[in-house]
């Protein structure tokens, strides 16, 4: 990571209890960079887009979709502080990120690994009419095929990336009724670097297609980038002694651990749970993918496929038991990119990763979104395996059933503050509690 995040301390003591001009005073103080700069978080006009980039953005703009956007705190991973922009509708992802963080701050807090960014182009061939002389063809053409793909891209290949490989697959047909034959899938595997890769990959497949086709005899249909990159790999992993999981009574915090553990058993055994518990994990790493203007739907479409790359759905993630501590891990394919994309045109985007995170890489990037999804595991393991998640949920969720009820300006925290307390938050208590608190105010 970049020595750049040594001057951060992702330690902002009360920092949910400020405004927000405050919180983006000590946000711009933390990460050691001007006003200006984090302002543009919010944008202009406090959406972090106008209404002109969004026009070049996508089609038939008619308006800008707002989102909260929040920093998650507490962040440490592989010795290095990190502040997280997170965009997000749901309450308690940011909440339940700085609370898990406070877990993982040991040593060097989370660890991570990467993989060489490597993306897959798929090409169907159709028709072979001999699939093994035809996977022999390809063989022998593969160094002539690589240069083709990396003459099409000498800035990739300048930067240590460019086609590496070609693997061919054969699939059969599944069932009887199947309308195909045995077809050919040719895999061209390109070092993408600091790209998410759509780009580069499917300008190569689309190219080397016809030379494909001629090699094996058949027919190409579909030219694409797949999405279960599981040879891009990123792994976080955290421990947490006893002793921190029960906030300095390690008797407890052996207790939570055998509860988190049984859970992560439930959802490495059942898919009903897996997809529960894989959904807790990518509202961590989803929300810090959309504040960094990633492709989102790419990553899920990853995770979820390498879930069940075993024929299984499973866990993405998985917590044990050691002789004093709880470990966690977490692997998952994470395409993106820090060149190209929503990055040259979104301001909010451009702050979040050059002025907080301060992340030139795309593996630097990874490796906090794998943290974010761990950590966000965690948080979410700990309330189900204690108290459950409605309390703490309901409790952050009471500010916008104070608003709907009708509460103004103060009255909005201390309304939730009452219904926290009650622990009922349905539309009729809180009207009902908020015209206690109006009635019990001072005549101005
Ligand atoms: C809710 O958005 C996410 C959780 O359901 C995740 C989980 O159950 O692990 C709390």
């Amino acid at each position: 990571m970049s020595k750049d995040h040594s001057r951060v301390s992702s330690r902002i003591p009360g920092f949910y209890k400020m405004s927000t001009a405050v919180r983006l005073q000590e946000l711009s103080r933390a990460v050691g960079c001007s006003p200006q700069d984090v302002q543009a978080l919010m944008g202009s006009d406090g959406n972090g887009l106008s209404l002109e980039v969004a026009d070049r953005m996508v089609e038939n703009v008619v308006g800008v979709f707002g989102l909260p956007m929040g920093v998650g705190v507490n962040l440490k991973i592989d010795g290095y502080e990190h502040l997280v922009p997170m965009v997000v509708e749901e309450p308690s992802v940011v909440a339940g990120l700085s609370h898990g963080a406070k877990f993982l701050r040991g040593d060097l807090g989370i660890e991570t690994e990467t993989t060489d960014p490597l993306m897959i182009g798929q090409v169907q061939v159709l028709d072979v009419p001999d699939i093994e002389r035809a996977q022999q063809a390809i063989a022998a053409a593969t160094p002539g095929l690589l240069e083709a793909a990396n003459r099409l891209d000498p800035a990739l290949v300048a930067a240590g990336g460019g086609a590496k490989t070609i693997e061919t697959r054969v699939l059969e047909p599944l069932e009887t009724g199947d309308p195909l034959g045995t077809m050919l899938v040719i895999h061209l595997v390109v070092d993408v670097r600091d790209a998410m890769g759509a780009n580069a990959i499917n300008t190569m497949v689309e190219k080397l297609a016809p030379r494909i086709a001629t090699l094996t005899g058949g027919r190409v249909r579909l030219r694409i980038l797949s999405n279960l990159a599981d040879q891009r790999l990123v792994t976080a992993r955290g421990r947490i002694p006893f002793e921190t999981l029960g906030k300095g009574n390690p008797l407890l915090g052996r207790e939570i651990a055998h509860g988190i553990e049984e859970a992560s058993v439930l959802a490495e055994r059942d898919p009903y749970r897996a997809a529960t518990h894989n959904k807790g994990i990518m509202n961590g790493v989803d929300a810090f993918l959309v504040a960094t203007g990633q492709d989102w739907r790419a990553v899920e479409a990853g995770a979820h496929s390498y879930a069940a790359r075993n024929g299984r759905y499973t866990a993405l993630s998985r917590w044990r038991i050691t002789e004093d501590a709880l470990v966690g891990e977490l692997t998952l394919p994470m395409a993106v990119g820090t060149v190209g994309g929503v990055l040259r045109t979104h301001p909010a985007v451009q702050a979040a990763i050059y002025s907080v995170l301060k992340v030139r890489t795309a593996d630097e990037l990874s490796r906090i979104a794998a943290s974010c999804g761990l950590t966000q595991n965690l948080a979410a393991l700990r309330a189900l395996a204690t108290e459950g998640i409605q309390r703490g949920h309901m409790g952050l969720h009471a500010r916008n059933v104070a608003a709907s009820a009708g509460a103004v300006g103060e009255e909005i925290d201390r309304l939730a503050q009452d219904l926290a307390s009650q622990g009922v938050f349905d539309a009729a208590a809180a009207s009902a509690a908020l015209n206690r608190i109006r009635c019990a105010k001072p005549a101005a």
